[in-house]
């Protein structure tokens, strides 16, 4: 949503829903000058969590952080930096966690559901060497059902829908469900588009 449309939108809103929205996006505006990379619109509803070392978080534009969203971003130093890159337009539920030890890279106009773990890392190894820590992306378009989980070195393709309680150990093509643990490809999907820009929007921030 542009800022033209939220103004259009709240014309039809009671002044109390609107100065909460205003509240809401100055707060977020006023983080995204403090601990972003850049300035940005932001949402901001009741505790945000920002853990950040040797990283940097970026924020597009009309995303909604619901309360007690994480956002651990801590790199190695040098040039081992961590990024979190949230879209424009996206919707980040409440409680959920998004750690990056690299990259975690979160497309346009996704749909977070509440308690998600999206996670670039393991913080410990299974054999007894360094924590392994790969990429992962989102989509844009994307939509992550609650508790679901996506971990380290996924890529989950645009348009495509992950069902509640997954556990996305694998890529995830483009306009697919998948669901279960581990997920597994359950049928081909239209995506999640209500509201949300054209997934053709060009990516980043
Ligand atoms: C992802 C979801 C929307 C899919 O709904 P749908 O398109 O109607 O899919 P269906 O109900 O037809 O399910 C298709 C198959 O996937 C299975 N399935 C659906 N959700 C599942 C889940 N969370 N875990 C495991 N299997 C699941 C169904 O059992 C069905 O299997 P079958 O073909 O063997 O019968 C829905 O399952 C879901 O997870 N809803 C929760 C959404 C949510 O978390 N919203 C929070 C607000 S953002």
């Amino acid at each position: 949503m542009r800022p033209a449309e939220l103004i259009r939108k709240l014309r039809h809103r009671s002044p109390l829903h609107i100065a909460s929205a205003a509240l809401r996006f100055a707060r977020g505006y006023v983080i995204s000058c403090l601990r972003f990379e850049r300035r940005a619109l932001v949402s901001v509803r009741g505790r945000l969590r920002i853990f950040m070392r040797d990283g940097t978080i970026s924020v597009g534009d009309m995303t909604d952080l619901w309360p007690g969203v994480k956002l651990s971003c801590q790199g190695r130093g040098g040039v081992d930096r961590a990024r979190i890159r949230i879209g424009r337009n996206c919707s980040i539920g409440d409680r959920t966690e998004i750690h990056a030890g690299r990259l975690v890279d979160i497309g346009h106009g996704a749909i977070i559901a509440w308690d998600c773990v999206i996670m670039d890392r393991d913080y410990h190894s299974t054999d007894n060497g360094p924590e392994p820590v790969r990429p992962v992306t989102i989509g844009s378009g994307v939509w992550i059902g609650c508790r679901a989980m996506v971990l380290k070195g996924v890529t989950v393709g645009e348009g495509a829908v992950v069902a509640a309680g997954a556990v996305v150990t694998k890529d995830v093509a483009p306009f697919t469900l998948v669901a279960g643990n581990p997920a597994r490809a359950v049928k081909r999907v239209a995506g999640w588009r209500k509201d949300r820009p054209s997934l053709a929007i060009s990516r980043k921030t």
